[in-house]
């Protein structure tokens, strides 16, 4: 297919990752450099900034901050969780974007995001189809809880398990140093995929890393973690816990919901966060010893420091190969990845259907999952270790990190 002349539009959504700037370097730098694009911009909070008519124009940024894009965590052009109606019933915004694109001839769209931001592109792309403005939709791949279907993973999520391993083996050192009893449990990431509580394993395999790993894919039974913890603690003195924020009871509550209502994001998802606080207290409790709570939070999708190269480097593919593909006609589809052997790792990049990327999360196989919070088998470190190898290249200035910084011209209105 003939490539289309217009402008090109990246929208960040979602939850952060230390590689999701990749992936927009990726784009940009793709796109500036393609002579058939004519204007490149950033939509400032992805679809809100694109109903709001706010973008900025890439084009007008350093070369050299864009490149260091690569390296700069979060989202740096603001991101957003937006839901789109469905269109059968509500039809406004798909008009409103529709007429932006017109007006600024966006012909390609990009959006970089997990679940829910493949559903939203796969719905742009289905509704710009339909109006008849010939334009081209693809996803690009992002998330720390790595539970996008069909993709073998997903950019974010070897460098958050990258952080996971190394500060579980950091914590394993300082929270054994007492002579006294004391229990540490510590709360990842994860809403409903325990793909990054499990990478703890990575630091477990090293004799380094939690005695006891809990993740969603299994019911969590608080009387079976307070003897598990209690059997632990009469062998070793000290107990180390890994436990994913989205772990549920047998009767689908999670942790905090024990305690009273959760607050929900536009898509109905639950704002987790304070499980291993209300574990902690369970356990000083019941055993009325020393007790710590730790919450990796924001600083596992935010450090850059430790990401991984292998990641790094196929985000940034994922955002070129998507501009590529969509200057050659393809449209609908989201960059993913397809393993051809973990040992050594060898992948390919594939195009998946953004219907089929969006609608099943993909969970850690229980086949992987060990009993009684015992860890996880083999397999699952087959998988993971490819994924967190080598340095993702942080450029230091004077001991520190120099992040992107950003001129962020806001582009004239139309
Ligand atoms: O994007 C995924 C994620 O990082 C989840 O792991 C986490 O539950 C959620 O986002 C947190 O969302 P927010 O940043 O909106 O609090």
């Amino acid at each position: 297919m003939k490539p289309l002349k217009g402008a090109v539009l990246l929208g960040q959504s979602g939850g952060p990752t230390s590689v999701i700037n990749a992936s927009a370097a990726g784009v940009f730098i793709t796109a500036i450099d393609s002579e058939h694009i004519t204007d490149v911009y950033g939509a400032v909070h992805g679809i809100r900034g694109i109903l709001n008519e706010e973008f900025y124009d890439m084009r007008k940024e350093d070369r050299r901050e864009l490149e260091l894009l690569k390296n700069t965590p979060s989202s740096s052009i603001g991101s957003v969780r937006y839901k789109l109606a469905d269109p059968a019933k509500d039809d406004t915004d798909y008009k409103r974007l529709l007429e932006v694109f017109k007006k600024y001839n966006i012909r390609y769209f990009f959006y970089n995001g997990g679940n829910d931001s493949m559903d939203t592109a796969n719905k742009i792309n289905e509704f710009m189809k339909n109006s008849g403005w010939d334009m081209r939709v693809m996803g690009v791949p992002k998330t720390i809880d790595n539970d996008l279907n069909i993709t073998d993973h997903s950019p974010g999520y070897g460098s958050a398990a990258r952080y996971v391993a190394t500060t579980f083996m950091e914590l394993f050192h300082d929270a054994t140093v007492y002579d006294i009893p004391q229990v540490t449990i510590v709360e990842v990431m994860g809403r409903h995929a325990g793909w990054l509580t499990a990478a703890s394993q990575l630091a477990k395999e090293l004799g380094q890393g939690p005695d006891l790993i809990y993740i969603p894919e299994q019911a969590f039974d608080i009387d079976t973690f307070n003897r598990r913890v209690k059997e632990v603690l009469a062998e070793k003195g000290k107990v180390l816990v890994a436990v994913s924020e989205g772990v549920q009871t047998a009767d689908g509550k999670f942790i905090p919901e024990i305690l009273g209502e959760i607050k929900r994001d536009s898509f109905g998802h639950a704002q987790l966060g304070g499980t291993a606080s209300i574990l902690a207290s369970e356990v000083e409790k019941n055993l009325g010893i020393k007790v710590r709570a730790i919450e990796f939070s924001l600083m596992q999708r935010s450090a850059a420091h430790l990401a991984s190269k292998v990641d790094v480097e196929e985000a940034y593919n994922a955002g070129k190969l998507a501009v590529e593909h969509a200057i050659n006609g393809v449209s609908g589809k989201m960059v993913g990845f397809k393993r051809l052997s973990s040992k050594p790792y060898k992948m390919e990049y594939v195009l998946i259907p953004l219907t089929e990327a969006a609608n099943t999360e993909q969970k850690v196989p229980l086949e992987w999952i060990l009993p009684n919070g015992e860890g996880l088998t083999q397999e699952f470190v087959d998988y993971a270790l490819p994924l967190i190898q080598g340095d993702g290249g942080v450029v230091y200035e004077n001991g520190l990190p120099r992040f992107a910084k950003l001129k962020k011209v806001i582009a004239p209105k139309k």
